[in-house]
């Protein structure tokens, strides 16, 4: 069995989770080519309906209206297994007059969210979070100030609520980030006219009038294709490109890991983010060709880097176990409040079939190469990267393990399945 061909990954879900959201404070009415198919953006479209926002979704397009007017507020929203939604909505809400609940399922019930609800307070938010400070959250809407902030830890979410509550507050908002993360929202705040700023160690926003621009392409979804382009670098004989993807430098961490480790990729830029298309959208993307080498060296990730790559850590993990020599992610802390505890699920799971991860501390590390052999029950805790990356698992054991909860792919990338079964050959 091999993996060939191309194929185009789903809008990117943290562009769309920020376009669809961003709607609640902007004015105009934007089209949409590429939005995300994933659950979570669809969370993210319903509720912004909630709210009284305008969104209605044609075959090839998604349109939607900016709303400049009071947000509507009363009923529990339920932002289902959507950390993105609940965290940007936190900030997004706080400054708006209302009484807001949100919440979640199972899984987003068990996530911190006093890392959102501590810096809006100090801009004189009133957020309430339920006992151990996880959803449901309740937001009284009130009047905020600005402040600087220091992220204590990398976290796109966090910086993202902060700065979605300056926009609408008077005075100066700034957010200082040691480590970078995702810079989509600050990239989208701007190419809807915001006064934002990027500063020596992080960025400045003051309180803008925001529209939302006209036309506007979603880039392929960084995370999503690298399930294939990782799966390609170690299954005999494949060779697949990924169309149209991003390649915004914040999230192509796990494309570096792969050209440090030696793998046969090639990136080709054919959309800089100066361009002036019509329906540009400030990012870079483009085809990521990767091919099968069977020459694969470890790597070592520092806590610098995992930022840029903390979606890609259980795929990685799998390409190392194929490695030969020890890997290490030196910090994954992160990891463990994701939609699952991802460092437990994946430990568990891969040597179930043969591969040796431990833990140090908060390092993990993968020594390979190990033969992986597939069981009939494996165990995806209902997180869709630790489902798909299982999916590939199987492939490199030459089998199609039943993996519990297999629809949660669906959160992240619908079409997963059926890309998969175009490029085994
Ligand atoms: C995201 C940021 C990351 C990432 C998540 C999406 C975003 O979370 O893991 O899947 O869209 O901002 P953190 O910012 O909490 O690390």
């Amino acid at each position: 069995m091999k993996i060939e061909g191309s194929f185009y990954p789903p809008g990117d879900k943290s562009i769309s989770h920020r376009l669809a959201l961003m709607s609640l404070i902007s004015r105009g009415a934007c089209e949409i080519r590429n939005f995300s198919s994933a659950r979570d953006c669809m969370t993210s479209l319903r509720i912004v309906g909630e709210l009284g926002g305008m969104v209605r979704i044609e075959s090839e397009r998604l349109l939607i209206r900016g709303i400049d007017r009071r947000l509507k507020s009363g009923a529990s929203m339920d932002c289902e297994n959507s950390g993105t939604t609940i965290r940007l909505l936190m900030g997004i809400l706080s400054p708006n007059h209302g009484d807001f609940q949100l919440d979640g399922d199972q899984s987003l019930r068990n996530r911190p969210m006093e890392r959102v609800a501590i810096p809006l307070r100090e801009m004189g938010a009133n957020i309430i979070c339920s006992e151990m400070g996880k959803p449901p959250v309740r937001i009284i809407g009130s009047d905020l100030h600005g402040i600087e902030f220091r992220l204590p830890t990398p976290s796109a979410q966090v910086k993202s609520a902060v700065l979605l509550a300056g926009i609408q507050t008077e005075g100066q908002t700034s957010v200082v980030e040691l480590i970078p993360s995702r810079d989509h929202t600050e990239i989208l705040l701007r190419k809807c006219g915001a006064d934002i700023e990027k500063t020596q160690s992080g960025w400045s926003v003051r309180k803008s009038t925001l529209t939302m621009p006209e036309r506007y392409y979603v880039p392929g979804d960084a995370s999503s294709a690298c399930f294939f382009i990782c799966a390609a670098t170690v299954i005999p004989g494949s060779r697949v490109v990924a169309r149209k993807v991003l390649l915004n430098p914040t999230r192509t961490g796990a494309i570096s890991v792969l050209k440090r480790m030696g793998a046969d990729m090639e990136t080709l830029i054919h959309h800089g983010a100066d361009s002036t298309h019509a329906d540009d959208p400030g990012e870079i993307y483009g085809d990521i060709t990767a091919r099968f080498n069977g020459a694969l060296k470890p790597f070592e990730v520092s806590p610098e880097e995992t930022p840029l790559l903390v979606d890609e850590v259980p795929i990685l993990a799998l390409v190392a176990t194929q490695a030969t020599g020890s890997s290490v992610f030196h910090d994954v802390s992160e990891l463990r409040i994701k939609e699952s505890d991802r460092v437990q699920a994946i430990v568990s799971q891969l040597n179930s079939m043969g591969a040796h991860l431990e833990t140090r501390g908060d390092s993990l590390y993968i020594h390979g190469p190990t033969k992986l052999v597939a069981r009939n029950n494996m165990e995806s805790f209902g997180d869709h990267r630790i489902a798909m990356t299982l999916k590939i698992a199987g492939l490199i054991s030459d089998s199609f393990p039943k993996i519990n909860d297999e629809d949660c792919i669906g959160i992240s990338y619908p079409d997963f399945t059926d890309t998969l079964e175009s490029l085994v050959k």
